[in-house]
């Protein structure tokens, strides 16, 4: 009998299926994922001041993904980590849970740290993928060489015994660079990828840009082979295992996932399009791969392409 369950940096998972963080906004409402069975649910990115999100509309679908700019829309530290410590409460055991962070400062991100880890989420995923993160001296972190990593490495020295992820973006030269950094400064594990772009689509009656903020990140199939290239790059670079996502849908797409090199496969605008269903279809259509294929565990054919 084919078996879904694996383990990640140490932490058990029924099956391989992630819901990505900001897929849902309200954390509460993230247990609509659980319901539908998911191995993993990354809550959606908090930041240390409360954040009202980007202007309307945030989210457009195109014929190939979305394009998004929901302007880390988030209730804040305070607010924000009590929702996220009932939320823990009431779903620990349940499914994985996962606590994304963002941050424009250093040492902001340390104090989210600071404020997460007495609430045990299973990990810790640092949104490394804004253009716009810098250190105390203003310097750009997220995506330039050196950035990333200097964020890890001050994160880890507060993070305890809960492993931590580090999400990468594509919008940068070398991706696996990046990754190397981080698993250097300790990171236990990478996320890839985040939006591409970002993207723009320009209603032609009006004769203007249609996303409120007129820009927004791109997600959905359209960025799949990205991703793809993406995760084979860094699973080159690193020994730490990958959470690997962007694009995903269909079971040829999560084996295709697999085979360049992840281990856990997040699925976030498929829910937009199939609804929450997409992951008890996958699991199945997966199951069925796995027994026609022979194959026993899915960790068997994690990096088989290289
Ligand atoms: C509406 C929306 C909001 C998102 N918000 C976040 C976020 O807050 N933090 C983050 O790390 N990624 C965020 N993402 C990126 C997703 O987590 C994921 O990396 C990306 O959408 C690629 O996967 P997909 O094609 O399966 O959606 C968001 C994506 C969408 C569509």
């Amino acid at each position: 009998m084919a078996d879904l369950s694996l383990e990640f940096c140490g932490v058990k998972f029924k099956n391989p299926f992630i819901l990505p963080s900001g897929i849902i906004t309200e954390i509460p409402e993230h247990k609509r994922a659980i319901e539908a069975g998911v191995g993993g649910v990354t809550l959606k990115s908090l930041t240390f001041e409360k954040r009202e999100g980007n202007p309307l509309p945030r989210l457009w679908k195109y014929e190939h993904g979305l394009l998004n700019s929901v302007g880390l829309r988030n209730a804040g530290i305070e607010k924000g980590s009590r929702e996220i410590a009932e939320f823990i409460n009431e779903h620990k055991g349940k499914s994985v849970i996962l606590v994304s962070l963002f941050s424009t400062r250093l040492k902001e991100f340390v104090v989210l740290v600071e404020k997460i880890v007495p609430l045990k989420p299973e990990f810790i995923e640092l949104n490394l993928s804004c253009p716009n993160t810098e250190d105390e001296l203003g310097r750009s972190l997220g995506m330039e060489k050196g950035g990333a990593g200097k964020v890890v490495k001050v994160v880890k020295k507060v993070s305890g015994k809960i492993p931590v992820l580090a999400k990468l973006s594509p919008n940068v030269t070398d991706i696996a660079d990046i990754a190397k950094e981080c698993e250097a400064e300790g990171a236990d594990g990478i996320s890839a990828i985040n939006t591409v772009g970002p993207g723009m689509v320009i209603d032609i009656e009006k004769r203007k840009p249609i996303i409120g903020a007129k820009k927004g990140g791109v997600s959905g199939p359209g960025i799949r082979p990205i991703a793809v290239r993406c995760v084979y790059d860094i699973f080159e670079a690193v020994k730490i295992p990958i959470l690997g996502m962007g694009g995903i849908e269909k079971w040829q797409d999560v084996v295709e996932m697999i085979l360049a090199g992840a281990s856990l496969i997040g699925v976030g605008t498929a829910t937009y399009t199939k609804g929450m269903k997409v992951y008890q279809e996958l699991e199945k259509d997966l199951l069925e791969y796995m027994e026609k294929n022979g194959i026993k565990n899915i960790s068997e054919i994690v990096g088989a392409a290289h």
